[in-house]
């Protein structure tokens, strides 16, 4: 083996390296990290990653996969707590640095948790765009489902624009362009800025709005289905809110008509 071809030394256990880093605005980023040769999930799980402790010992933290099952390399889509353990370091990776990866996927987020139905709900706010950024770009989305409507809601328009750009290059991705076409139908909202739709998910799936908006017919237990991943208000609200349409919670052991994952622990920074 010639000195160029020698794979080069993991100084962290469980260690990948950063491929790509891009800054959304000061308090989010994505990064993207080579993919253990192993590693097998499905799209919507998350795993535990991190970095080496002042301590000595990994410092790791849940994050949900923003990339899909087929992708080679693996994507995260990453908060910046002031004063966060993790993240005030995460937030300085550079393409070349390592990162701890524990290759252990889980997560309620997977279609196998959901009974078969015509219509899928991708419910989140803030990170919680991260499951579905993998769910979103997943083949068996499409082929589980006719139509895939994806709500997102953040306080300002800039933290939307990651899930914005994501939908946008769908329509011309090679491997599920075509599977996407027309079913795809993105919602997102600003709560404390002007935007072309704003207001709470809560609210918008209350009132009817969103139904008017889209032109769809209003949730029905029969046909629709929900994943959803926010903060813990958010989780609690819009499952009221599902169950008032008659929707039932429901987990990998006994498959329902929505799932739920919290996107982060706590009350928010
Ligand atoms: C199942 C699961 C999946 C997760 N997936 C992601 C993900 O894909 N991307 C991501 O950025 N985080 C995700 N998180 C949160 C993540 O595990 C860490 O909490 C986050 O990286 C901050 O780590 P920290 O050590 O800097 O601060 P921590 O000590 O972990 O958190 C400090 C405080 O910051 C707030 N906070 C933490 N994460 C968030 C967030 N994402 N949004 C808003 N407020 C937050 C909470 O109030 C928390 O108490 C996930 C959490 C869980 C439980
Ligand atoms: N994002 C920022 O610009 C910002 C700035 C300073 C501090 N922070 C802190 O960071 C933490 C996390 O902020 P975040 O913006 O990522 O998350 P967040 O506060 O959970 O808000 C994200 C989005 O979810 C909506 N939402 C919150 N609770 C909801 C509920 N129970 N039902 C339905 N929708 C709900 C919010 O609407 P509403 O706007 O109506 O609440 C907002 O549009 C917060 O605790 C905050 O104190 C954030």
């Amino acid at each position: 083996m010639s000195a160029a071809t020698v794979p080069p030394v993991k100084t962290l256990p469980d260690a990948q390296t950063v491929t790509a880093v891009r800054h959304w605005t000061d308090a989010l980023f994505s990064f993207r990290v080579s993919r253990p040769q192993s590693l097998r999930f499905k799209s919507g799980q998350f795993v535990m990653i991190g970095l080496m402790g002042d301590n000595g010992k990994p410092l790791l933290r849940a994050y949900s996969i923003a990339s899909p099952a087929w992708d080679e390399e693996l994507e995260f889509y990453s908060i910046k707590v002031p004063d966060g353990p993790l993240t005030s370091k995460l937030q300085h990776i550079q393409p070349g640095d390592e990162i701890i990866l524990r290759p252990k996927p889980v997560g309620t987020l997977v279609h196998d948790a959901l009974l078969p139905g015509k219509r899928v709900w991708f419910l989140a706010t803030g990170t919680g765009i991260a499951p579905f950024a993998s769910l979103m770009r997943e083949p068996e989305t499409y082929e589980k489902f006719d139509e895939v409507v994806m709500m997102h809601t953040c306080r300002t328009v800039a933290e939307l624009e990651y899930g914005r750009e994501l939908v946008e290059s769908l329509k011309d991705d090679p491997l599920i362009g075509e599977m996407v076409g027309d079913k795809l139908k993105y919602y997102p909202t600003a709560t404390r800025e002007p935007f072309h739709h704003t207001g709470r998910i809560t609210e918008n799936l209350r009132s009817g709005k969103v139904f008017e908006d889209l032109g769809l017919t209003p949730m029905s237990p029969g046909t629709d289905r929900a994943m959803v991943c926010g903060s813990l208000a958010f989780n609690k609200d819009v499952m009221e809110v599902l169950e008032s349409f008659g929707l039932r919670e429901g987990a990998n052991s006994e498959p329902r008509e929505y799932v739920v994952e919290k996107a982060f622990v706590g009350d928010g920074v």
